[in-house]
């Protein structure tokens, strides 16, 4: 008998996400939450992303929870509700299955679709798992429903997600992390502060996939406001800030244009950027502070050879 339920709390027909789109395009400069650069084929296109030569996060967090599995393990604990927040295709938390022996697997994403494919493929694969998928949009604050259900959880927030927010928006996400972990624990994936050429190719690679992710977010954006932007007017901008030790993705006109839709209209210089996502990247010091102010205890944390990115365990419950 397949366990596998699934709750859509987020729907994107929904008019607050129209008048939230509205709003940001309103704003100077003009912007675009990046939680809505994954619709299905956005997550796919994240998935080529991961595959990249350039994108070293990926494969750099993969080293570092292969080589210290074990010991990560020890760390979080064994046999609690594993809760994967922005889930994507659920294989990073897969890969932790066996070590954890989680009671229950709960993934959340805002891509309801590509979420709904992964979880019926791992659930074929784990069939004695019983597994939770939620549609959720957890920008502005993280509550899980009582569908959860009881008992400590382990939140696994992998792939520098955590870059999406800025310093204080992180720390108010720690802070719900903490509370919904429910005397359990986190554990979480957060990219170094490293050498601007490595960061600037990570985010603008040659065959031009992180383009084509950032640029889909028109053809969104067409669908969800009903504003007609042309792909074609745009380009991929990217590049890292070093002052706000962060990458910048924008989509900048490539002539004087208007985005029109139903209530309202944007202008846009040639040359005009839309601001569409940050990645801020952090120092251990700096993230383990972090941690601490959102009242995590027990921090711990691995690195690669090359310290470019870093995996952090710590406990909701005083150590
Ligand atoms: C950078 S990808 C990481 C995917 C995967 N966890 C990994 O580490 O490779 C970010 C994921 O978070 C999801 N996401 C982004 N914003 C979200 C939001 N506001 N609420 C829920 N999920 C979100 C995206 O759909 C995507 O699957």
């Amino acid at each position: 008998m397949s366990s596998l339920r699934f709750l859509q709390l987020h729907r994107e027909d929904d008019h607050a996400v129209r008048a939230e789109l509205a709003a940001g395009l309103a704003e100077t400069p003009p912007r675009v939450s990046p939680k809505f650069l994954y619709d299905a084929l956005g997550s796919r296109l994240f998935e080529a992303i991961t595959e990249l030569p350039e994108y070293y996060p990926t494969r750099t967090e993969r080293l570092i929870f292969e080589t210290h599995r074990q010991a990560i393990a020890e760390a979080v604990g064994r046999g609690r509700t594993l809760v994967d927040l922005g889930a994507g295709n659920g294989e990073k938390a897969a890969a932790w299955f066996e070590a954890l022996a989680p009671r229950q697997y709960v993934a959340v994403d805002i891509s309801v679709d590509h979420l709904r494919h992964a979880l019926a493929s791992l659930q074929q694969r784990h069939p004695g798992l019983p597994m939770l998928g939620l549609g959720v949009d957890f920008a502005d604050s993280l509550h899980l429903p009582p569908e959860v259900g009881p008992g400590d959880r382990l939140l696994f927030y992998p792939g520098s997600s955590i870059g999406n927010f800025t310093p204080d928006q992180a720390l108010r996400f720690l802070r719900d992390a903490h509370r919904e972990a429910q005397g359990g624990g986190l554990l979480i994936g957060v990219d170094l502060v490293k050498d601007k050429a490595l960061l600037d190719a990570a985010y603008d690679d040659p065959l031009q996939v992180t383009a084509a992710f950032n640029r889909n977010l028109l053809r969104r954006l067409s669908r969800l406001l009903g504003c007609d932007a042309d792909v074609a007017d745009f380009e991929h901008v990217a590049f890292y800030e070093p002052r706000q030790q962060r990458i910048e993705m924008h989509l900048q006109a490539r002539r004087a244009l208007e985005l029109r839709w139903p209530g309202g209209h944007r202008v846009l210089a040639a040359g005009e950027r839309i601001h569409t996502e940050n990645s801020y990247k952090h120092t251990v010091e700096g993230f383990a502070g972090l941690l601490r102010d959102a009242g995590f205890g027990a921090v711990r944390h691995w690195t690669d050879p090359q310290h470019w990115f870093a995996v952090f365990s710590a406990a909701a419950a005083p150590a």
